[in-house]
């Protein structure tokens, strides 16, 4: 996938005469010196990262870590003290006002925690504004506006004012009205924060139900680590205005970087995080359709186990012998065809070892892990679905 947004050693001081105290900051002057020394505070501290095109990116991190000033510099709200950001190659940092006003318009939009609607418009009216600016004329506006309020679930509700609207409600609202522009990248900035927690698991269901319609590039800020591995195809970890890690919620979780990060991932739900191809491993031994009771019964003493799948030549799966049935079979000149068992459990690489847990605890045999084309991807036995949930799998 291509990339959409590129921040290059970004930095953003607030306060007096930023320039100078840049120069105070690239010398290695501490960031609490300069605040006392000049007042001024670093928001920002030389950061970098890239965003590809239809990914969720999550920055997350505590409350004042800076990051909705990082993301109030990807619309320029915030104007940047040094470093560039590059959208769809070009240099933001760089446009003149009407480049600006128009990126504004067609390319960006913002959803707020504190939903940011207008109480004295309607839905309807809250979702045109962005289309009212651009001059998309009234009848255009007024349907697009209604598709809109559609896809996030919100159809019926046109006419109403937002005090009469719950605050998940309200927050479709903020998100129908940033979509109406049909912006390639959506700003979200703590989204979900203010909701209740049964309303805000919606909401986040609701936003990946629509990303997987819409295919938007979404740069989404939390506090929240769950919500973070949730939602994030990769995911930032901010400390005090600088990235600490970046990495899908696979590797932050399994290769934490530093203590700040182990601590900060701990009480993450790993069976919501890790799937079944982060745990499964190669088979130990395996036995082809072609092969005899023989062969199998071989395989199954040299790796220690009492049971093996057998595959096709393209690697798809068969069946499961066991080492009982290959003993019964052998003198009697059975094929393995004759002894195939398939009470296994079968498995997507994709499922969330949550979702693997039934399984796991009752299943006789070893979970098959089988792509798309039921090619044998690896298998996953109890023990590496109980360690997912203990260990650390550094
Ligand atoms: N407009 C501003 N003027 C001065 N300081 C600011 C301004 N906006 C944010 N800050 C400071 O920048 C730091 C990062 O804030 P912020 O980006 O809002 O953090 P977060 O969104 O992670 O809670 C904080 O120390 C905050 O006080
Ligand atoms: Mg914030």
């Amino acid at each position: 996938m291509s990339v959409k947004i590129k921040v290059e050693n970004l930095t953003k001081i607030f306060g007096r005469n930023p320039k100078a105290v840049l120069k105070r900051l690239q010398k290695g002057e501490s960031k609490e010196t300069i605040l006392k020394e000049t007042g001024n505070t670093v928001g920002i501290n030389n950061v970098s990262f890239e965003v590809k095109e239809e990914e969720i990116f999550v920055i997350m991190g505590l409350s004042g870590s800076g990051k909705s000033t990082l993301l109030r510099c990807l619309n320029l709200l915030n104007v940047p003290t040094a470093g560039n950001i590059y959208i769809d190659g070009s240099n933001i940092v760089e446009y003149k006002k009407k480049e600006l006003r128009e990126f504004r318009q067609k390319k960006v939009a913002m959803v707020f925690q504190h939903f940011g609607l207008f109480t004295h418009r309607t839905i309807l009216g809250n979702v045109e504004y962005g289309l009212e600016i651009r001059d998309v004329p009234p009848e255009q506006r007024v349907e697009i506006a209604r598709e809109t309020l559609a896809t996030v679930g919100l159809a019926g509700w046109e006419d109403k004012y937002p005090h009469q609207l719950s605050g998940g409600m309200c927050q479709r609202v903020g998100l129908a009205r940033a979509l109406a522009n049909d912006p390639d990248i959506l700003l979200m900035d703590e989204p979900f924060s203010a909701l209740d927690p049964l309303i805000r698991r919606e909401m986040q269901v609701e936003l990946l139900d629509i990303q997987a319609k819409l295919k938007k590039t979404i740069v989404f800020i939390t506090h929240d680590v769950n919500e973070a591995f949730k939602l994030g195809d990769r995911v930032a970890v901010m400390k005090e205005g600088e990235i600490e890690q970046i990495g899908t919620p696979e590797e932050i979780l399994t290769h934490p970087v530093n203590d700040y990060i182990t601590n900060f991932v701990q009480d993450v739900d790993k069976t919501k995080v890790l799937q079944a191809k982060h745990i499964m491993f190669k088979p130990g031994a395996l036995v082809s359709i072609k092969d005899g009771p023989k062969v199998a019964i071989k395989e199954m003493k040299n790796a220690g186990i009492s049971s093996v799948f057998v595959v096709d030549d393209q690697r798809r799966l068969c069946g499961l012998v066991t080492i009982d049935d290959a003993l019964k079979a052998s003198p009697k000149h059975q094929k393995l065809e004759d002894i195939l068992l398939n009470d296994y459990f079968v498995t997507a690489p994709e499922t969330y070892v949550e979702d693997l847990l039934p399984a796991a605890s009752t299943a006789k045999y070893p979970l098959a892990v089988v792509d798309k084309h039921h090619k044998l991807l690896g298998i996953i036995v109890r023990v590496s679905v109980l360690s997912a949930l203990v260990h650390e799998t550094t």
